[in-house]
């Protein structure tokens, strides 16, 4: 084609895909194409524009590692990976919610009732509930894949003080489907801001915070796994998460526990709390397959 015009240059992208291109992708890339293009005509794209958005690119391919992700960051705060998640979040069952970058494989098991808080001695914090199917049967065997901050804002893969499975646990559920374990508040945190994510959040102004929150991967044999969050509902970032992840069923509640209160069976820290501590009670809802 040697007449190609702004007008048809999608319509020429789209016949040079070869005749056996997988139909998917031939879709996926087609609609794809035909967005950037109708963007560019949109918003009449300059090269000075465009040449920053190359630029862009190149950093966070620079910075990005092992470690580092700054693709699905860019994802994460364009709220694609969370329309993503909300495309094939199936109602039925408890919301999913972005994975994000600090999941680890292998965290080491932790017993129902049992313990995440190692050595830090801010309030006690217990958490339960069941994991259910939707007609609230609960779920034997499931498994609940657990992380989240330390009370300084980190994950442990960002923080050389902290053991490499520091607040990760994985929990098998019993007969009854009750998971329980204690552990600190988490607290909210910013995604990292020192890169080109972080300069396109502050040209748009706007804060790289995200509410505190539990993170859960929750499996059990033929249920779809789910990936969700909990987040408190008196956290002050509930209303402006920057990777948009909050769903209306993914709220939790801290119960205000008196001293002497903490059951004396059943946890691992059972007879070591004095102290008033908190409580959350969540149950998750897997879908069948
Ligand atoms: C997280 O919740 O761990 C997270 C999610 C998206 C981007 C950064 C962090
Ligand atoms: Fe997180």
């Amino acid at each position: 084609m040697r007449d190609v015009t702004k007008d048809n240059i999608t319509d020429v992208f789209m016949g040079y895909m070869g005749q056996n291109t997988d139909p998917r992708l031939k879709e996926v890339m087609g609609s794809l194409v035909r967005h950037l293009h109708n963007f560019a005509r949109e918003v009449n794209l300059t090269h000075a524009e465009w040449n920053k958005g190359i630029a862009f690119l190149e950093q966070a391919g620079e910075i990005s590692d092992a470690e580092r992700h700054e693709f699905v960051l860019l994802s994460d705060v364009l709220g694609l990976s969370s329309l993503v998640d909300m495309l094939h979040n199936r109602p039925e069952g408890t919301s999913s919610s972005v994975l994000g970058p600090f999941h680890i494989t292998g965290s080491p098991p932790l017993e129902v009732g049992g313990d995440m808080r190692q050595d830090f001695t801010t309030q006690v914090l217990l958490v339960e509930g069941v994991v259910k199917d939707p007609d609230g049967n609960p779920i034997p065997g499931a498994t609940l894949d657990i992380w989240q901050t330390a009370p300084n804002g980190l994950y442990s893969s960002q923080d050389p003080d902290q053991d490499t499975y520091s607040f990760h646990g994985l929990q098998t559920v019993g007969a009854d489907g009750r998971y329980a374990f204690t552990t600190v508040k988490p607290v909210e945190y910013t995604v990292p801001s020192d890169g080109p994510v972080g300069d396109i959040l502050r040209a748009c102004g706007r804060h790289p915070w995200r509410p505190s929150h539990l993170h859960f991967i929750a499996e059990a044999e033929g249920f779809r796994p789910l990936v969700t969050e909990v987040f408190p509902e008196d956290d002050p970032y509930l209303d402006q998460d920057t990777v948009f992840g909050v769903r209306e069923d993914l709220v939790m509640r801290y119960e205000h526990m008196p001293a002497g209160s903490f059951p004396q069976t059943g946890y691992a820290l059972s007879g070591q709390v004095p102290d008033a501590y908190l409580k959350v009670a969540f149950d998750l809802t897997l879908v069948p397959k």
